[in-house]
């Protein structure tokens, strides 16, 4: 397979990868620092970015599911946070409205997160059910025309910063993962209280903090779907989720492997530069032969999607797969940098931290195993 690119979507990678580097590059030492990248987000919005794949009539940009994970690539090169800070937003902060949603639902909440005046976020994960999300216990129980919700969430993207949550909550106990709901709460909600901000390892501007929901008062209307199709609305996002993971992966390797092959060629020792010591150049082959072939397996899943197709385990392999190569390219790229590699002076550091979580979130590599598994032998 041959990656081919239409204009419209080489025009794309060009128009993110300039603003990549003339509007997020100056700031990545502030969100280092810890600072959320709120004018980042504003101009994304003026771009369209925030609404990317989301139909004109939704107030979005319209472009295709391909040209998203492209847009998701390039900001992740520069910035990882900013890559995920836009993936949580769009496939699992706005679509599980788009797509589930009824039309007043869909009317109040899709433009406004399409145009980035709100920013989405997404509940699932709870202290004990993280990879086992159907064991959630948060419960919504309905009274009259609201339900009141009571638990707890943890490790929420976008969380303390969002302005609507797609909180999964049980209804129904007894039925397991069939009676879990999903509901839109928005921002202020009384009883919606924001936790610890967590202390990360990296992604440093991304914001992920725990809510707790203290006899949480939503309106019936903000019911997603049916009573008891919450969990079928994660998981159906999170299949498209993960290529935007993927993506976020791929783009934090690249930028690994370019600063690695920029510095093996300027670094001299032995007399020569050690980009042509054995030792380092079979690295770099390697390097680059791992994000080659994650970037096939990101814009395979992409282009299925693209399509409307069933990509749910190319989904996983390509989040698979990239989140491994992040890792392992990453790691390498400050073996090549040596002790410099360990410093804050160069970025390699930054993007072995950042690198990691990919494995982790939206799934970890060994659920991504189970899904895939599961397609096999289904
Ligand atoms: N699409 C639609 N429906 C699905 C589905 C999918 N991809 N996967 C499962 N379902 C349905 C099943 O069909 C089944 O329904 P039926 O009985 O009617 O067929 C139901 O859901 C239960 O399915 P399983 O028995 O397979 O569910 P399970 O409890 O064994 O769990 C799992 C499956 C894949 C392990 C799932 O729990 C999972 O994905 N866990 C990981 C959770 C995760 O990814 N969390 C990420 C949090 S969000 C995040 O990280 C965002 C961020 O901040 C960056």
């Amino acid at each position: 397979m041959k990656l081919l690119f239409t204009e419209e979507q080489e025009m794309m990678r060009k128009m993110v990868r300039d603003f990549a580097q003339t509007e997020i590059a100056p700031f990545v030492e502030s969100m280092e620092e810890g600072e959320f990248p709120r004018e980042i987000i504003k101009k994304m919005a003026e771009l369209g970015l925030m609404g990317i794949t989301i139909p004109e009539e939704y107030g979005g940009s319209n472009m295709d599911f391909t040209s998203y994970i492209i847009a998701i690539n390039e900001l992740s090169k520069v910035s990882a946070t900013v890559g995920v800070i836009l993936s949580v937003h769009t496939s699992v902060g706005t679509n599980p409205i788009l797509y589930f949603g009824n039309e007043e639902q869909k009317r109040k909440y899709v433009p406004k997160l399409a145009a980035g005046e709100y920013l989405g976020a997404f509940c699932l994960t709870e202290p004990s059910a993280g990879s086992d999300a159907a064991s959630l216990k948060t419960r919504a129980v309905k009274q009259g025309d609201q339900y009141i919700i009571n638990g707890s969430k943890v490790f929420i993207t976008n969380g303390g910063e969002a302005d609507t949550y797609v909180v999964f909550a049980s209804t129904n106990p007894e039925a397991g993962s069939k009676g879990i709901s999903a509901f839109i709460v928005e921002k202020g909600t009384p009883g919606l209280i924001i936790g610890k901000d967590e202390d990360k390892m990296g992604l440093h501007g991304s914001r992920t903090v725990q809510l707790t929901f203290e006899d949480m008062v939503v309106p019936a209307e903000n019911l997603l779907g049916e009573e008891g199709q919450g969990f079928k609305i994660a998981m159906a996002n999170l299949d498209v989720g993960r290529i935007g993971i993927a993506s976020q992966s791929l783009g934090i390797a690249e930028a690994a492997l370019e600063a690695a092959t920029e510095y093996a060629k300027e670094r001299v020792q032995f007399g020569k530069p050690i980009a042509a010591q054995q030792g380092v150049g079979f690295k770099l082959a390697d390097m680059a032969t791992g994000v080659e072939a994650a970037k096939l397996l990101v814009y395979r899943a992409a282009n299925l999607r693209a399509l409307g197709l069933p990509c749910g385990k190319e989904a996983s392999m390509a989040k698979l797969y990239a989140s491994r190569t992040a890792v392992e390219v990453t790691t390498e790229a400050i073996q090549v940098f040596g002790g410099y590699g360990y410093t804050k002076d160069y970025p390699v550091e930054r993007y072995f931290r950042d690198a990691k979580v990919t494995e982790i979130y939206e799934g970890t590599s060994e659920i991504q195993r189970i899904v895939i598994s599961k397609q096999l032998i289904k």
